[in-house]
């Protein structure tokens, strides 16, 4: 929640419009710009890869301990504005009873796929109980992360329907595309329960300290952006509508989003993340100019040249200055294979320091 810790930091000040600070300059006078990635926990740190040995994914969400830990790895690494709290979009529905593991280099897998009016009908609410040590991992966090903003996150309810519906991932979401216009009460009962379990869960995170929050619909680009606003968009303003009423910046982010930037924004969402597929002053027009963004390096050129990768966040930087509040990011997760230290000298060139080799500089 809104905490005086974390409130002039610059990642919120950059959510919520706010211009930079002094202090939020680099030594040569540059603008300091807000960075953190998407996926920064995880496959990409060998100390995650460590602390993970023999503890399966779902299992290493509801270790408070543990996901404390692996949320603070990357933020103690990389210098990063922020932490994201380790956990997965899966989490609220196996609360809720839901029979689902994250199998590795395949993603969440459903033992029961839900696909009729008798599958939505046995759905189980989340009770607010059973997120004990999510909230318990949350305070962890925040205790330890000072001045340090942690975002809190959930999935957005066609992202979670997608997989329910099909059982596990999926090309292109034809299954719940098909069930949204053959049963479209089906589907919007579906809907509606993924809006509250997933608000719950979000709602649980920046209640227990989450200074901003984002949810993730990872999967809305395979959509048009009339069955977005028919099908969808209800349900994610009635997800967000959990936290509403408190007083955090919430980041609304997909894939493949270019054409749902407006709508995106609409539901309630006070920040748009952006995927590499849109230049940040193209997506900045398309919302009026009166939007905040996030994003958007493309995770392709991490592998690529230093010079080359320096060029294209240089870029980056450029286009989302004309955006009322610009936080950097990748525009999607870190693919597992990144050398950490590419992403640390990212950190560095978006903080305006000038040896992008060396040690860390004192701040
Ligand atoms: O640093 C972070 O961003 C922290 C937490 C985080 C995870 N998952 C941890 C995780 C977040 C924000 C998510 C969200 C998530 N999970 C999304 C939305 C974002 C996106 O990437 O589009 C989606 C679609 C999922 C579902 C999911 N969970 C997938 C597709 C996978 C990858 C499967 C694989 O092995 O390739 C997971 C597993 C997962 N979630 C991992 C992590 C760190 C990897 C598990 C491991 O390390 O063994």
């Amino acid at each position: 929640m809104t905490d005086a810790r974390t409130a002039n930091s610059a990642l919120v000040r950059a959510f919520r419009s706010l211009p930079s600070r002094d202090e939020d300059h680099g030594p040569d006078g540059a603008r300091r710009v807000p960075v953190w990635f998407m996926r920064q926990a995880g496959r990409s740190l060998p100390e995650y890869r460590e602390l993970r040995t023999g503890v399966t994914m779902l299992a290493s969400c509801l270790e408070p301990e543990l996901a404390s830990e692996i949320t603070l790895q990357p933020v103690r690494r990389h210098g990063v504005d922020a932490g994201i709290f380790f956990s997965d979009i899966v989490v609220p529905l196996l609360l809720a009873g839901v029979d689902v593991d994250i199998v590795p280099g395949t993603g969440p897998v459903f033992a029961e796929p839900v696909r009729t009016a008798g599958d939505v009908a046995r759905l189980r609410p989340l009770e607010v109980e059973a997120l004990d040590p999510v909230v318990e991992a949350v305070r962890l966090t925040v205790e330890a992360l000072g001045s340090t903003p942690l975002i809190g996150f959930a999935g957005a309810p066609f992202t979670l329907a997608s997989y329910l519906v099909e059982g596990g991932p999926s090309k292109d979401q034809l299954r719940a595309r098909t069930l949204m216009h053959a049963e479209p009460e089906t589907w919007r009962a579906l809907m509606d329960w993924a809006a509250d379990v997933t608000g719950t869960f979000l709602r649980a995170q920046v209640l227990a300290g989450a200074s901003a929050a984002q949810l993730f619909d990872s999967w809305a680009g395979s959509l048009s952006l009339a069955d977005y606003q028919a099908h969808v968009a209800p349900a994610s303003a009635r997800a967000l509508s959990h936290v509403r009423d408190l007083d955090v910046p919430v980041v609304h982010f997909g894939t493949g989003t270019s054409e749902l930037l407006a709508a995106m924004r609409d539901v309630g969402a006070d920040v748009v993340g952006v995927d590499h597929r849109l230049p940040l002053d193209e997506a900045n027009r398309r919302l009026g100019g009166r939007t905040p963004l996030q994003g958007n390096i493309d995770p392709a050129l991490l592998g690529a040249p230093w010079p080359v990768l320096e060029a294209h966040v240089r870029d980056v930087i450029a286009r989302g200055a004309s955006a009322p509040g610009h936080v950097l990011n990748l525009g999607h997760g870190v693919p597992p294979t990144t050398d950490p230290d590419v992403l640390t000298r990212i950190v560095r060139l978006a903080h305006g320091e000038t040896d992008l080799h060396g040690e860390p500089e004192e701040s």
